[in-house]
């Protein structure tokens, strides 16, 4: 991302919000993961010179949590869970059936439209409803391959 004026407006209303406190950096990030769906590396070193914090602290505060991303994320993020009772139930498969709709693999995880990321979790907190899928903290239960598939088309409909 290149840091321009706009970017930078706004990344100094959420510090103001803030009243450019180093004690709400974990808040500020949230904030810019929340409005970008990432944390781009410029805005990190912009934030590192407006709140006067290293670059490390920062690099150090955005890849410990789960939730922040360093990647640029697709629109509508799909969780594959498999934990053991998501497992034993054929998460597999339903992973393995998004990655060929998607043309995903192993190292990409986000489409090249930007309209889908896939991540895989441990578990979801719903295995008496296994296989399950999230797409943006929205359930899914007892999934398929098919099922799945005819999930996506339907998102890919909703964004055209
Ligand atoms: S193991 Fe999948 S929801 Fe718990």
């Amino acid at each position: 991302m290149i840091l321009n004026e706009d970017v930078k407006k706004h990344v100094d209303g959420i510090l103001e919000k803030h009243g450019k406190n180093k004690k709400e950096l974990i808040n500020i990030i949230q904030e810019i993961q929340k409005e970008y769906r990432y944390l781009p590396e410029d805005v990190l070193i912009y934030l590192s010179d407006k709140l006067d914090i290293s670059q490390s602290k920062i690099y150090g505060v955005a890849t410990f949590y789960e939730n922040f991303s360093l990647e640029p994320k697709g629109k509508n993020i799909i969780k594959v869970c498999d934990g053991t009772a998501c497992h034993v139930r054929k998460s597999i498969p339903i992973l393995n059936a998004i990655k060929k709709e998607l043309c995903l693999n192993e190292k990409k995880h986000t489409t090249d439209d930007m309209i889908f990321t896939l991540e895989t979790v441990s578990c979801l907190g719903a295995c008496g409803l296994a296989p399950v899928i999230t797409v943006n903290e929205k359930v899914y239960p007892k999934m398929t391959p098919e099922s799945v598939v005819e999930l996506i088309n339907e998102i890919r409909k909703e964004e055209m």
